[in-house]
């Protein structure tokens, strides 16, 4: 219900910043991120192409979303990290294959809990200024409504568009709790379209400079949001376990 309130009051939004004839800017609603603004962006392919984002929170491991492999064998999927033009060959790569995963009760049906560590097959080289980890907020951390976070990946521009060339970025402002749910941290873009489409699943999104939410799933078609991302903070100490004693299953 709540969901569906914001929604009209979306549309409400929108038709407003239509009547100002504010064109529809093409993630959806964003900017051309630059090279190098993003190092910790990762690209999960299988064979080349890009499927879905991740965020490197440890020279050896990938956050990303469980939801991501549900049709996907992690076997011959590789992690780019490094990555800016996907349709160039750009020497700032660094490729890995996935040694293991772990999930912690990935909910298909709920979308919950819609979080997997990826851990490579080796460490990533954080010497160059195009690999970098993002910091993760500490355990049940929260994030307050109206607070200004960033999302960026290569998904598509529009709903069944293409894959983005480079990343974009969009800002977007957390959504008040009852417009969300306890295990999300949502977000939407009040004034236009903004947020996260098809191939930025598994993006990070960052407030303050953390890692507080991993791209889920989103009520509408892409940017009319509210866009649903895994809250980050409820998994603080799982990832930790997780990065302290990589021991994760076997990839399927
Ligand atoms: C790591 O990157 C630096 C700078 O790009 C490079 O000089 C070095 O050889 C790399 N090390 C490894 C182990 O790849
Ligand atoms: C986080 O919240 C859970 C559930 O409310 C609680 O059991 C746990 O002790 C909390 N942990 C920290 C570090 O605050
Ligand atoms: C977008 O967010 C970034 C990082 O928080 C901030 O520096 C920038 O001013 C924001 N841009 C707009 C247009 O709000």
């Amino acid at each position: 219900m709540t969901a569906l309130r914001l929604l009209g009051l979306l549309a409400g939004l929108l038709a407003t910043s239509r009547a100002g004839s504010a064109p529809l800017v093409d993630i959806v609603g964003g900017r051309k991120a630059r090279r190098q603004e993003f190092p910790f962006l990762a690209s999960i392919q299988t064979q080349g192409r890009h499927f879905c984002g991740g965020a490197l929170i440890h020279p050896g491991f990938i956050l990303t979303a469980a939801s991501c492999f549900q049709s996907r064998n992690t076997g011959t999927a590789t992690v780019v990290l490094g990555a800016y033009n996907l349709r160039r060959r750009e020497r700032s790569r660094q490729t890995f294959s996935i040694r293991s995963i772990s999930e912690n009760g990935y909910d298909p049906q709920e979308n919950l809990n819609d979080v997997l560590l990826l851990q490579l097959d080796r460490q990533a080289n954080l010497t160059s200024s195009t690999v970098a980890v993002v910091p993760l907020p500490p355990q049940n951390a929260t994030v307050e409504a109206g607070t200004n976070c960033q999302v960026a990946g290569w998904g598509a521009q529009h709903h069944r568009g293409r894959l983005s060339r480079v990343p974009r970025v969009v800002n977007v402002t957390v959504t008040p709790s009852d417009q969300c749910r306890p295990n999300n941290v949502c977000t939407g873009v009040l004034t236009r379209r903004g947020g996260i489409c098809q191939g930025d699943g598994g993006t990070p999104l960052v407030c303050n400079g953390l890692a507080h939410g991993v791209a889920s799933w989103s009520r509408g078609p892409c940017g009319r949001g509210p866009d649903f991302f895994a809250r980050v903070a409820l998994f603080r100490d799982w990832i930790d376990s997780v990065i302290n004693q990589p021991v994760g299953c076997a990839p399927a």
